[in-house]
């Protein structure tokens, strides 16, 4: 299969109604769509990242409005934090209604759902009558794609087309949240920081919880969002995570490559370098940090060497990608 990277949308939107994989841009990553409500399109989004079936989908939609023709049950704060945050990296499981087909939600009984904060990707969806559902657009359990070259040097010859949106600019994956009772639980960390759904929220009968990395203490219990899979995220040479400090005395040997958050350290050995920002800015650490990586995986070192970062805002969905690729 000839793969084509382009800005065509009304040749994405052919495509999709064809029961076809288009790679679409947004503003977290890149993801692989297909129309949700065909199960055998989506089956073709598992086939081609290598995704175990039991992990659900986001289904993407053009607006909030749309939540209650894919869910049922919607409880009103989901109005509310749509009315702040979406279009954006924010994604709500609510309980599904039998139009989604289980393929999608990996045979549970709600659904993953999200407006996309990005132009081309809202502009496709409204020529469409159907949702997209949408992984990140990567062999599974690899870096997730920010750009279309990304997109293109995994799934070349896999997929007809790529709608090229430019770089992600968030860099990140959407937050996961979940409801019930009165609670809001965290899934994934992700592009919406975990205090601002709390502000957001606040004067609500509604209260966030596991507010602290829900997602690395679930693993022997349900997965809840397959997200929280340990090995995830995943660069080819091996990534350890930590104080830079302590690992730079620990691999001094080593050929190495460094990721830091704003400062530069010196040391032996190293023949790689990513500062994901220099001023210190969380979100421009976040919008840096998959392109870093796949640089760092490319720079023939023997080890990555990435530091913890400030442990709030986007920095806690940065470290969890990141102890995550660790493991
Ligand atoms: O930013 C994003 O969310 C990107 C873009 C393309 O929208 N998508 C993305 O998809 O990251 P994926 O498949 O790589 O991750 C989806 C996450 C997983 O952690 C999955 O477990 C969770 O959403 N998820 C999906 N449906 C769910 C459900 N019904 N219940 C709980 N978690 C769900
Ligand atoms: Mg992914």
């Amino acid at each position: 299969m000839q793969t084509i990277t382009g800005t065509d949308i009304s040749f994405a939107a052919e495509l999709l109604r064809k029961g076809e994989l288009v790679a679409i841009p947004t503003e977290t990553v890149y993801g692989l769509a297909a129309n949700a409500l065909d199960a055998d399109a989506v089956l073709k989004i598992y086939e081609t990242k290598g995704r175990p079936l039991f992990n659900p989908l986001i289904v993407h939609v053009h607006d909030a409005k749309q939540f209650e023709k894919y869910a049922e049950e919607i409880p009103s704060i989901v109005y509310e934090l749509a009315d702040k945050f979406s279009p954006g990296p924010l994604t709500f499981v609510l309980k599904k209604k039998n139009i989604i087909p289980d393929i999608v939600t990996g045979g549970g009984d709600t659904v993953a759902l999200r407006v996309p904060g990005h132009p081309l990707a809202l502009k496709l969806l409204s020529q469409l009558d159907f949702p997209l559902a949408a992984p990140s657009a990567n062999p599974f359990g690899y870096i997730s794609p920010v750009n279309a070259f990304h997109v293109r040097e995994q799934l070349e010859g896999r997929i007809p087309y790529i709608l090229d949106g430019g770089n992600s600019m968030v860099g990140i994956e959407s937050t996961v949240i979940s409801f019930e009772g009165n609670k809001v639980s965290v899934l994934r960390a992700g592009g919406v920081a975990m205090e601002d759904i709390a502000e957001q929220i606040q004067n609500s009968k509604f209260k966030i919880q596991n507010f602290v990395k829900p997602i690395l203490n679930l693993e022997s219990s349900i997965l809840n969002s397959p997200g929280q899979l340990k090995s995830h995220y995943a660069p080819k040479i091996i990534l350890k995570f930590g104080k830079m400090e302590k690992l730079l005395a620990k691999y001094s040997n080593e050929k190495k490559a460094i990721l830091s958050f704003s400062k530069k350290y010196s040391g032996e050995n190293i023949v790689a370098y990513e500062i994901l920002s220099l001023k210190g800015d969380l979100h421009e650490a976040a919008r840096n940090l998959f392109s870093a990586m796949r640089k760092l995986d490319a720079s023939g070192a023997e080890v990555i060497l990435a530091e913890k970062f400030p442990d709030h805002g986007l920095g806690v969905a940065i470290n969890d990608r990141l102890e995550r690729a660790s493991s």
